[in-house]
């Protein structure tokens, strides 16, 4: 009841009331009955997607123990850019609801609608070189892997270098940028798009036909707070394993995710695109393509598309 919440807190009931329709605000759904009190209702809905519901089920020891979370940013990266100027600490992770300007790669944008994905971009400090942090990506990218294949069940397919794909659908992008000096990595922050619960027809034109999400293909509704935990809990599993082996173990985890090996593809590169057959990735992370004349072509950046669908 009102007046037995407002004894134990020690505050008055008008306050309690003005927070329980605060935490209404927040998501939670309470009901109120005169003669019971409040009761809060649980299942059905999403439990609400806040910091306080991510951290209390989080099991790592530093990736998202300290978050950041925002209704609606322009982006995360750009916040989680400026924490990291800061000196916010490694782990340290940023979480928008919405983002009104989420970036993809290559300047594109990354549709950031609320109350349905998870946008998220974590702080790392690597002691590596700036030309090896590209090898980063695929650390991430094989974690937001390993999650979505938690909650669908099944394996995705990771597409070099960084996206998930559910079928041959997109589900997941991920933005690394980094502060550096010539030779040293200031910090990395590795921006993480998924899309959870977004419906097709929420989806802009432009890519209803290139994306999917979770809940599309389970037909589930998915807990943004629990996709997060699992998130975070392989992201820092791959990230612990880098540092002490570094990145052999990361790429062979990642071949197991690739569905191109073998396969026709196109690579397009700024001006440049090639054909060949995908004869998996080197040691330092680089696309292999072998070309019809033979030659094997090691690609560093571009986009890769399947001839056929993969
Ligand atoms: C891509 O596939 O082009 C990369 C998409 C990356 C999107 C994520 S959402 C969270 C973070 N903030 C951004 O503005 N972008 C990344």
């Amino acid at each position: 009841s009102g007046q037995a919440l407002s004894g134990v807190l020690g505050i008055s009931r008008t306050a309690v009331w003005k927070h329980i329709k605060g935490l209404r605000g927040m998501g939670y759904h309470i009901g109120a009955s005169p003669s019971k009190g409040y009761s809060l209702r649980a299942g059905g809905e999403e439990t609400p997607f806040n910091a306080v519901e991510i951290s209390s089920g989080l099991t790592t020891e530093f990736i998202g123990r300290k978050i950041f979370f925002h209704a609606a940013l322009q982006s995360t990266n750009l916040k989680a850019f400026e924490l990291g100027r800061a000196g916010e600490p490694e782990g340290t992770s940023v979480i928008a609801d919405a983002q009104t300007g989420g970036k993809g790669r290559i300047g594109r944008r990354w549709v950031s609608p609320p109350s349905v994905n998870l946008y998220t971009s974590i702080i790392l400090r690597p002691r590596i070189s700036p030309a090896s942090a590209h090898m980063l990506t695929l650390m991430a990218g094989l974690s937001v892997a390993e999650a979505i294949g938690l909650f669908l069940g099944r394996r995705p397919v990771v597409k070099w270098p960084n996206d998930v794909l559910i079928g041959s659908k997109k589900a997941a992008g991920i933005l690394m940028e980094m502060d550096a000096e010539p030779d040293r990595v200031n910090f990395v922050v590795a921006g993480i798009g998924v899309n959870i619960n977004m419906a097709p027809e929420d989806m802009p034109d432009e890519i209803r036909n290139i994306a999917t999400s979770l809940k599309e293909k389970t037909g589930a509704d998915i807990s943004r707070a629990e996709f997060t935990m699992a998130l975070y809990a392989s992201f820092e599993k791959w990230y612990k394993i880098f540092k002490r082996d570094g990145f052999p173990p990361i790429i062979n985890e990642w071949k197991s995710y690739f569905g191109y090996e073998g396969k026709l593809v196109r690579v397009v590169n700024f001006n440049r695109t090639i054909e060949g057959i995908c004869a998996g990735i080197g040691s330092d992370g680089a696309l292999l393509v072998r070309l019809p004349t033979g030659a094997l072509e090691r690609v560093i950046s571009g986009d890769v598309l399947p001839v056929k669908a993969v």
